[in-house]
């Protein structure tokens, strides 16, 4: 099948990067989102970072033509004529199961329906439709424009061509895919990289290594360009521990299981650079000032 329309349900820090390489490989794309406020947010952050990778050469073509393929709105039916839907809402399976419910409903009976989710199993969300077989998963990576690599995840339901038909979509987008043959939590690079980033906070938590040392230490000595906390900061402390819940819930393996101290962070709204507070403080113009105090 080819995939022309794309429909983009919700426009956070993934939806919204999701949406704009859309846009940037010529797709014309439909983003929902809440509220008008929500949209127009995540409109000017698609804007600049257009602006900013065709000033540097990296992407070709005008940003006003760019911005013309993106059409905000807060109505789901307007995913109508979508040939592939992407659901890239909060990391809450009940939340996820109720969008796959409605594009069920709205979208057309060809398309096919996809979920970013970080570590929920797709089959959760395929299991809610009419169409299990046209479902799979597209794991971006942040920030969606920079990064290169996108795991495409099938269930035991998805057909060949649906799987087929997204990783040629994810290769136009100009990504490099994994593929992952079973929709097991975590998918791939999440059962890789959770156990080290669960091994960083505790060594933080025992009073170990400091916070500051252990990203120091992964990016010169393993030549990341960022450290596992300081990735935690950018992809949000909430998101990171949903994933990490979703594969503990599934395996039961004491390797995933969620830190405290993680937990407690959560719990005090020290979701990461979107709350200026995580691992580290940062100020309004998102620029690290600090270290977060421990023990919260
Ligand atoms: N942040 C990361 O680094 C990262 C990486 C890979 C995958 N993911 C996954 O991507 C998904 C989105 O994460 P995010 O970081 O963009 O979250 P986010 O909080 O930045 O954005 C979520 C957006 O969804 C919107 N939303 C909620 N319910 C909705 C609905 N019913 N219809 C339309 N919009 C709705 C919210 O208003 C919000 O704008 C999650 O499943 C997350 O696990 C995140």
């Amino acid at each position: 099948m080819e995939i022309k329309k794309v429909f983009v349900v919700g426009s956070g820090l993934m939806g919204g990067g999701i949406t704009q390489v859309c846009a940037q490989a010529g797709y014309n794309v439909v983003m929902r989102d809440l509220t008008d406020e929500i949209l127009q947010k995540s409109l000017g952050a698609i804007k600049w970072s257009v602006g900013k990778l065709v000033e540097k050469g990296r992407v070709t073509g005008a940003v006003d033509e760019i911005m013309s393929r993106i059409r905000p709105t807060t109505r789901m039916d307007d995913g109508f004529e979508a040939d592939l839907a992407v659901e890239a809402v909060f990391e809450n399976v009940d939340i996820k199961r109720e969008v796959f419910q409605e594009l069920d409903r709205v979208c057309p009976k060809h398309a096919i329906l996809s979920s970013n989710t970080s570590a929920i199993p797709i089959s959760e969300l395929s299991s809610v439709t009419d169409r299990p077989d046209k479902v799979v998963g597209t794991h971006f990576f942040s920030p969606v424009p920079m990064m290169r690599l996108l795991e495409v995840i099938r269930t035991i339901s998805t057909s060949d061509d649906t799987f087929e038909s997204v990783i040629r979509w994810g290769e136009s987008l100009g990504k490099e895919v994994v593929r992952v043959n079973l929709d097991v939590a975590g998918f791939a690079m999440n059962r890789i990289n959770i156990p080290s980033t669960i091994e960083a906070i505790r060594l933080v938590e025992k009073g170990i290594v400091s916070i500051e040392d252990i990203d120091k230490g992964m990016r010169l000595g393993f030549g990341r360009p960022m450290g596992p906390l300081e990735t935690g900061d950018m992809a949000g402390l909430d998101v990171g521990l949903g994933a990490m819940t979703a594969v503990y819930n599934e395996t039961r393996d004491p390797k995933y299981a969620p830190p405290e101290l993680l937990m407690r962070k959560v719990r005090a709204g020290h979701l990461g650079r979107k709350t200026r507070i995580g691992w580290y403080i940062y100020d309004e113009q998102g620029n690290k000032t600090g270290v977060a105090p421990l023990p919260i």
